[in-house]
């Protein structure tokens, strides 16, 4: 884990409140892998706590954050300027397992559950067969896919509204492709809102497919310290 002062070289809005930051830093991007993410420091110090936010992307000495300007922090995050630094301490949390080879693999992000698909993506469809599936709200939450390298992938898209792709959720879309008798799953992704990935990990258990989610909650050191993100998983 690193706290380093990185350089925006990119910050841009995608669609509604959903935005892009890129960052050049030095030694964090070489040991960051997907599903990890970094604590976003605030400018203004009365903001004592940083923000979560995930890896959506990293390239040799770059890191890219998709972020969704809801309160004061992340709003902050929308008005740095290319050329401003940013302090981010990271990378945390377990990440994906991604040493797969030759598996027939769903991929599934749902609104802000997006932000570390496309780095999990990249990370698994040079050596596996992958299906992505996509969901969110509107036409807006889906439109950072645009930016997803898909070449070789195949891609179902469902919104809440019908504005892209099928009028209905990701979790429509994964039963779909269960029906298929060819599509032998060996492994589902996911990252989202909480039902949607407690519906995806009750179907994959009832399917017997291996399945690896991405849990958030509302953080204070994101470092193991406080106990405050913690989640039940198991009733014991
Ligand atoms: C491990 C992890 C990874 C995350 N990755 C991303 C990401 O890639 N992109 C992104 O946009 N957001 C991500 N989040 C959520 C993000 O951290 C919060 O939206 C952000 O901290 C809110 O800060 P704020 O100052 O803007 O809002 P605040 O003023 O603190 O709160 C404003 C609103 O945001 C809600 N909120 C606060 N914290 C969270 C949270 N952890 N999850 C959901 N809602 C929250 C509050 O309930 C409130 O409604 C992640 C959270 C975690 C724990
Ligand atoms: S935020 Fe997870 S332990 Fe402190």
């Amino acid at each position: 884990m690193f706290l380093e002062d990185v350089k925006i070289i990119e910050n841009i809005q995608i669609a509604d409140n959903y935005y892009l930051m890129r960052v050049k830093g030095d030694k964090i991007p070489k040991y960051s892998k997907p599903g990890q993410f970094f604590m976003l420091q605030c400018k203004d110090k009365s903001r004592v706590l940083r923000r979560p936010i995930s890896l959506h992307n990293v390239d040799a000495d770059t890191l890219e954050f998709y972020y969704e300007s809801l309160g004061r922090g992340t709003e902050e995050f929308t008005k740095l300027s290319i050329g401003e630094t940013i302090n981010i301490q990271g990378p945390l949390g377990n990440g994906y397992d991604t040493d797969l080879e030759e598996k027939n693999i769903v991929v599934i992000g749902g609104g802000m559950g997006m932000a570390p698909i496309k780095y999990l993506i990249k990370a698994l469809k040079d050596s596996n067969k992958v299906t992505f599936i996509g969901g969110g709200r509107n036409a807006g939450a889906v439109k950072i896919i645009e930016r997803f390298d898909f070449e070789n992938i195949q891609v179902k898209i469902a919104t809440d509204d019908g504005s892209v792709g099928i009028k209905g959720n990701t979790v429509d879309l994964l039963k779909e492709i269960l029906k298929d008798q060819n599509q032998n799953i060996d492994i589902i992704y996911t990252c989202g809102p909480h039902p949607m990935m407690e519906a995806v990990a009750k179907i994959a258990q009832e399917n017997n497919i291996r399945c690896q989610i991405s849990l958030e909650e509302r953080m204070a050191c994101g470092i193991k310290a406080c106990v405050g993100c913690s989640i039940l998983t198991k009733k014991v």
